[in-house]
């Protein structure tokens, strides 16, 4: 498939900014085919851009492809800087871009994670941007027990992983076991694209056990425009009942 070197998430943005809200389908439309590529992802920075070598590859997964959420989170989070001697936990990294764009940013250590047909890719683009000293890729099935030996993360992320409902209530589970011990709260940066009415219902067991808030960003009406939202979750003081409805990226 040819790639836009400019762009080479276009194919992405067109591809499933059908916002049909169609409840009749599980999962929201698939970028089209990508076998075995590499791209370079450049993000502005505060010092220099940050260049990301990227395998891709849809076999193991639609997460063996770059996706827009991904784009925005790991921009943000160049933009801001600031994470250097943290210990961050990526959910559903898929490729491993955002992760990897933490580890460039100076965290101390980087877990990215995802199901178990993912790991070889996220293996290869530790390898290719040469970051094996302080990223490691883990397997993360959402609402299993966390991975052995799991350091207490500072930072965790997630980005476009509101996609598939059945896995709903798994990865809020795996929000809350990763933020079940207070007061060592960790920061929880959620990039999320809207696709479909149904997402609703993601929105409404996450309510359960936490609040948001819109993530100060310079490009947030850019990415507004592609129904992307980049939260703030914070969790709720445990057993808390949920008094008020926060408002839904979804409304
Ligand atoms: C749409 S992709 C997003 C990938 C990446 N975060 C990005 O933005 O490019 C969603 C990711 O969630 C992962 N995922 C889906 N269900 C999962 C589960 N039950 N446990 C762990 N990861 C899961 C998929 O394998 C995939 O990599």
């Amino acid at each position: 498939m040819p790639t836009d070197a400019a762009d080479p998430l276009s194919h992405l943005r067109t591809a499933d900014d059908d916002d049909s809200d169609d409840d009749d389908a599980i999962i929201p439309a698939q970028p089209p085919s990508v076998i075995d590529q590499r791209i370079v992802l450049t993000v502005p920075a505060v010092d220099a851009p940050i260049a990301i070598q990227l395998a891709v590859d849809a076999t193991p997964g639609c997460g063996g492809v770059a996706w827009p959420a991904g784009e925005v989170l790991a921009r943000h989070l160049a933009r801001r800087g600031a994470l250097a001697g943290k210990n961050v936990l990526e959910l559903g990294s898929g490729t491993g871009l955002v992760g990897l764009v933490a580890a460039r940013l100076g965290a101390a250590h980087v877990c990215i994670t995802d199901q178990a047909p993912l790991l070889q890719i996220m293996q290869t683009n530790i390898g290719i941007n040469g970051l094996e000293a302080n990223v490691s890729a883990a397997e993360l099935n959402w609402g299993e027990a966390l991975p052995n030996g799991l350091v207490q993360p500072d930072v965790v992320l997630a980005a476009d992983c509101v996609y598939f409902e059945p896995a709903f209530p798994l990865l809020v589970q795996t929000l809350c076991d990763l933020t079940a011990h207070p007061p060592a709260q960790p920061e929880v940066l959620f990039c999320y694209k809207k696709r479909r009415k149904a997402d609703k219902r993601f929105f409404a067991l996450l309510k359960k056990h936490f609040t948001w808030t819109d993530v100060d960003d310079a490009e947030r009406a850019v990415y507004t425009r592609e129904s992307i939202s980049l939260l703030a979750l914070h969790r709720r003081p445990h057993h808390a009942p949920a008094s008020s409805t926060p408002t839904s990226p979804t409304e």
